[in-house]
């Protein structure tokens, strides 16, 4: 849709505006990173841009408005130019006293949680897991991690943003990212060197390469567990124009953090993985779905790509074999957990609003732009770069029957030693929470917020497919912690990432949050126990994708397991509003001048 002249003459910035996207889509193609490049230059993406863009997309202008509000990064109101967000994270957050943090640094700098400062200098908010959870409080300042967190580095923070410092001179070990590798299994040893697993796929051929990961036994290492194998079985024999390899670094699951370690220090493994799947499947070009929050990694990541690109190993003529070639781009998230669920994925991918597709059909047979495509996690590309290299059988010897090799998992919370560890699948919770130093547990969090919450009964419960299946997070919880807190954390999570397209899930994670700080608050009464139950299993029940079916989970999980948690804080009536009732009769009490007895309802 074109703009018209009047619109194109009516500001200054219409040139500057055009001269950042026509540069940033003839380098990237992408509406994301356009939409990043305007939000980064000019703090917001007014009106104006969205016309702009949409006349250079040739796209709908709602359209483009319409990916502007569903991603938390981009703001249609200018943000300030130090944007400063505190994880919110139970992890790498509330637990580690992020919040107190938080307020300390508003009243340092004199703004409010969610603001910009009326001189434009600064923004303050909160937002979703980073991933640095093995990192006590963590936050980002203009994309930029900075971890450790204390009241002392809060100060000098702050004085820095109030003397503009430009981030270069801050002091470069803030944004040290530790990969804090703990213990190591099959795949963390060694980043596989460059070409490696590629050779010995060239050897196999694409069907001994595809027979290799079948036998392997190897599953989705994302969370859901399906078979890799059969995966991109399926979507070799599926026809279409194109196939691509897409590869899950969204990691937005609270408590995970796993794959960017794996990205920071194992990305030619990574990429020997995407190659072996693009020559099993038949594919030429792939994609790497990079979480916003790890866009620090951007850099790093393309220079390896450049890197292999040189050596032969990606783009055309691999190896040397003219019939071979496949290459990979980036495409950078923007802040909406949803987009972790394969088919929000794709549309996201596509320069989309992250909405969940209607399934079936499955992305194996109508995936990227419609055509067959094989969407796996970090972990699980790089367990079949090793598989293609040592052998399935290899794989096999290590793990359970139905889990297959070994799991790396992000250890976070009340433990002394934080960080990846990386187990033979069938590993127990005690044996983890003994190398990581956990005393006095009360509860682990298997899977994140999606996952499962467990007692100090079930300790001897296995990690697997057959018992406890986990996308890598286990979040640690000591008999100090307050458990309904931590609930409540995990229900504002869900509500704030709903993505609304399905009413159960944009309804009931919003009414459950609200229950749990009803309860929290000590207003609650056994009737909305009783209520937030029913609406529990609606939600987990008629939501439309993984994140409503899950959202539910924690809530559902301590009612079951820690009911005592719910039960010491309800008030002893039958029903308790969610409101002060009296309170709200003041303005009426006011207007009618009457403070008697019997104008009040207590
Ligand atoms: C709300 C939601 C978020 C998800 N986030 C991720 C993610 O960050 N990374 C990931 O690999 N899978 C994630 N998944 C699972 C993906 O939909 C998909 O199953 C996975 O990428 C497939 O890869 P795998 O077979 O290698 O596990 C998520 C699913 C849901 C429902
Ligand atoms: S379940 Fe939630 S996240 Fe999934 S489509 Fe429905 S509203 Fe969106």
């Amino acid at each position: 849709m074109s703009t018209s002249c009047a619109d194109f003459n009516s500001a200054s910035m219409t040139g500057p505006l055009r001269s950042v996207i026509s540069r940033v889509y003839a380098e990237s193609p992408h509406l994301l990173h356009v939409l990043y490049e305007l939000q980064r230059q000019f703090l917001h993406i007014s009106d104006e841009a969205v016309r702009e863009i949409a006349a250079h997309l040739d796209l709908p202008p709602s359209q483009v408005d319409a990916v502007v509000e569903f991603y938390a990064f981009f703001h249609k109101i200018p943000r300030g130019r130090y944007d400063i967000l505190f994880s919110n994270c139970t992890s790498c957050g509330y637990m580690v006293r992020g919040v107190d943090l938080m307020a300390m640094f508003g009243r340092r700098l004199g703004i409010a949680v969610s603001s910009t400062r009326g001189d434009g200098l600064v923004s303050m908010d909160q937002t979703s897991c980073i991933g640095m959870c093995d990192h006590g409080a963590a936050i980002l300042v203009n994309g930029m991690p900075i971890t450790n967190l204390d009241a002392t580095m809060i100060d000098s923070i702050a004085a820095l943003v109030e003397a503009a410092t430009p981030l270069e001179d801050w002091p470069a070990e803030w944004f040290h990212v530790e990969d804090n590798i703990r213990v190591s299994g099959l795949l963390l040893k060694d980043d596989l060197a460059e070409g490696i697993s590629l050779r010995a796929m060239l050897a196999l051929g694409a069907a001994g390469t595809l027979s290799e990961i079948v036998q392997s036994g190897l599953r989705g290492r994302g969370g859901a567990g399906f078979s890799t194998g059969m995966k991109w079985q399926l979507c070799r024999d599926a026809q279409g124009a194109a196939h691509y390899v897409v590869c899950n670094a969204d990691e937005g699951e609270p408590g995970t953090f796993k794959d960017r370690v794996l990205l920071h220090s194992y990305a030619d493994s990574l990429f020997e993985g995407m190659t072996v799947c693009a020559f099993a499947i038949g594919a030429k070009h792939g994609y790497l779905y990079l979480r916003a929050e790890y866009r620090y990694l951007l850099p790093h990541l393309q220079s390896v790509l450049t890197r292999r690109r040189e050596l032969g190993l990606q783009g055309g003529d691999i190896l040397g074999q003219p019939e071979f070639s496949f290459d990979i781009d980036i495409v950078v998230g923007a802040g909406a957990y949803i987009c972790g669920e394969e088919s929000a994925l794709i549309e996201s991918l596509e320069g989309k609003r992250g909405i969940p597709r209607v399934r079936p059909p499955f992305p194996v047979t109508h995936g990227y732009l419609g055509q067959p495509t094989v969407v796996n996690n970090v972990e699980t590309f790089i367990s079949a770069a090793h598989i293609v290299l040592r052998g399935s059988a290899w794989f096999r010897a290590v793990g359970t029957e139905k889990s297959a090799g070994s799991k790396i998992l992000s250890v976070s919370g009340d433990c002394a030693a934080p960080g990846i560890y990386e187990y033979p699948f069938g590993v127990t919770i005690r044996q983890v929470l003994d190398d990581c130093g956990a005393k006095d547990v009360q509860a682990v969090q298997v899977g994140g917020p999606s996952g499962t919450l467990i007692n100090s009964a079930e300790f001897d419960r296995r990690l697997g497919f057959d018992d406890l299946s986990t996308g890598g997070s286990l979040m640690i919880f000591s008999q100090a912690r307050d458990l309904l807190a931590v609930i409540v954390n995990f229900a504002h999570f869900f509500a704030h990432e709903s993505c609304g397209f399905c009413t159960p899930c944009r309804v009931g994670t919003t009414l459950l949050k609200n229950g749990l700080d009803k309860i929290a608050g000590g207003n609650g009464t056994r009737y909305d126990l009783d209520e937030m139950q029913r609406i529990a299993a609606l939600v987990k029940y008629r939501s439309h994708c993984g994140l409503g079916q899950t959202a539910a989970n924690p809530i559902l999980d301590g009612l079951q397991r820690f009911p005592q948690v719910f039960e010491q804080r309800l008030v002893h009536r039958d029903y308790e509003p969610q409101f002060d009732l009296d309170a709200a009769l003041e303005e009426a009490r006011q207007i009618s001048h009457r403070d008697d007895a019997a104008a009040h309802i207590k």
